[in-house]
């Protein structure tokens, strides 16, 4: 029995800070943001929208479209959640009006947890065909204004389901995974800002991809040339060409710059123009690979590494369906990338210093634009989410 991805949703936010205009603002050569990280737009959450939302409104097009009327587990993947006890999933339950017969947890270990999501929502139908599951990846990813990580900001936020017979992505049974406890990015309890050891992470993150392959090699017996694509998670997207040569390096295989680009063609769009999405993030990559023009992707096996800080790396794999291309939202992705309101440095700051009052009062939030769920409002110390008619303010 196949088991795998039956649809898949990406969303960001509605305000788009092109990363020339930070250049200039930090006296950067803008070429460094563009080519040496491989990033030209971050995607900026307004005050009204947080990883709950984000969420949220990816599963929008699942709910509309009747994918989730017999969900009985929802497992939402997030390193940015709202609250220390209560499953940001449940928010999302209430806002889509779920089935009440479900389980909803939050699931967290850095950008890797979206991909521990998959696995326990595989292992959840594989224990009886019939179930389907839900994963929502949704983060903010944010770091201290001037620091190295600024120009890698983003957010995002990707849902999927779970279900025997996939209409998209068959998993392929085999998964190398490793895990070290390294400091290479955490963010304590008491801090909105990452920290990160950037060079340190980068270096960690390569090494916990070789050992993950070698696993996974062990185990399947495949080789490079067994997979049409590689989709990396991408905590900037020149991450994946970097991983990419030192896989093929690792393995002695014969691989210039044209067949790196080749075996990354089309992951790194999406992510070049929203910036990190954290747990979302591979799952962007993923996105943008299927929403790609050219090349019909039906039966070819592609190749996903996930890494999350701390440190957990997974690589697994799968074979994309016949027919996939009517399971995606392809176009609705399209316009909302390039719908997406351009801020000014100015605007990028406000938002960035913008504090959500912690004093327990009544306190309706500014509306901006967001997706067709938006944070309203937070009173008495809990938060209220509202859903949102078209036509919404902007700036
Ligand atoms: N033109 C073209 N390329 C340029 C350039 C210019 N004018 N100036 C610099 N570059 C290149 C550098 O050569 C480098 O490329 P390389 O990696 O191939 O050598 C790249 O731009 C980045 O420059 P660097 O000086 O290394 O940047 P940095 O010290 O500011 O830090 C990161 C880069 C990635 C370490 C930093 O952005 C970071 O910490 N990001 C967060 C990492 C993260 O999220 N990790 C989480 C887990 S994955």
């Amino acid at each position: 029995m196949n088991i795998g991805i039956d649809s898949i949703s990406f969303y960001t936010a509605q305000y788009a800070f092109d990363l020339e205009k930070l250049a200039e603002a930090r006296s950067v050569d803008p070429k460094k943001y563009l080519q040496g990280l491989g990033q030209e737009r971050m995607s900026v959450a307004p005050p009204d929208e947080d990883a709950v939302t984000l969420g949220a409104s990816a599963a929008h097009p699942l709910r509309r479209d009747g994918k989730l009327d017999d969900i009985d587990l929802l497992l939402f993947a997030t390193e940015s959640g709202v609250d220390q006890s209560k499953a940001g999933g449940l928010f999302i339950h209430g806002l889509l009006d779920l089935p009440s017969r479900c389980r909803v947890l939050e699931v967290k270990q850095a950008c890797y947890s979206a991909t521990a999501a998959l696995q326990l929502a595989a292992a959840h139908v594989r224990g009886s065909p019939g179930r389907k599951a839900l994963v929502i990846a949704s983060d903010v990813a944010r770091y201290e204004l001037e620091n190295p990580g600024e120009a890698t900001q983003g957010c995002g936020a990707v849902a999927f389901t779970v279900a025997a017979d996939p209409a998209v992505l068959a998993l392929d049974p085999e998964a190398g995974y490793h895990a070290e406890d390294v400091m290479d990015f955490w963010r304590p309890n008491y801090r909105r800002e990452a920290l990160v050891d950037g060079k340190y992470s980068t270096r960690v993150y390569i090494d916990t991809m070789l050992h993950c392959w070698r696993d996974y090699a062990g185990q399947s017996g495949r080789g490079l040339e067994d997979f049409e694509r590689f989709c990396y998670h991408l905590p900037f997207s020149r991450m994946a060409e970097k991983a990419q040569v030192r896989l093929a390096r690792a393995l002695h295989a014969e691989a210039d710059g044209k067949r790196i680009e080749e075996w990354l063609e089309g992951t790194r769009e999406y992510a070049r123009v929203t910036g990190n999405c954290y747990a979302a993030s591979l799952y962007v990559a993923l996105t943008s690979l299927l929403d790609a023009p050219g090349k019909d992707l039906a039966q070819c096996r592609l190749g996903l590494f996930s890494y999350g800080s701390g440190c957990v790396g997974e690589w697994f794999s799968g074979v994309v369906q016949p027919g996939y291309r009517q399971a995606l939202y392809t176009q609705q992705h399209r316009a909302m990338l390039a719908n997406r309101e351009p801020l000014t440095y100015r605007q990028y700051e406000d938002i960035y210093h913008f504090l959500l009052p912690e004093d327990g009062a009544d306190h309706v939030l500014p509306q901006y634009r967001t997706g067709p769920y938006r944070l309203a409002g937070i009173s008495n110390h809990k938060r209220t989410y509202e859903a949102v008619d078209e036509g919404t303010p902007s700036l």
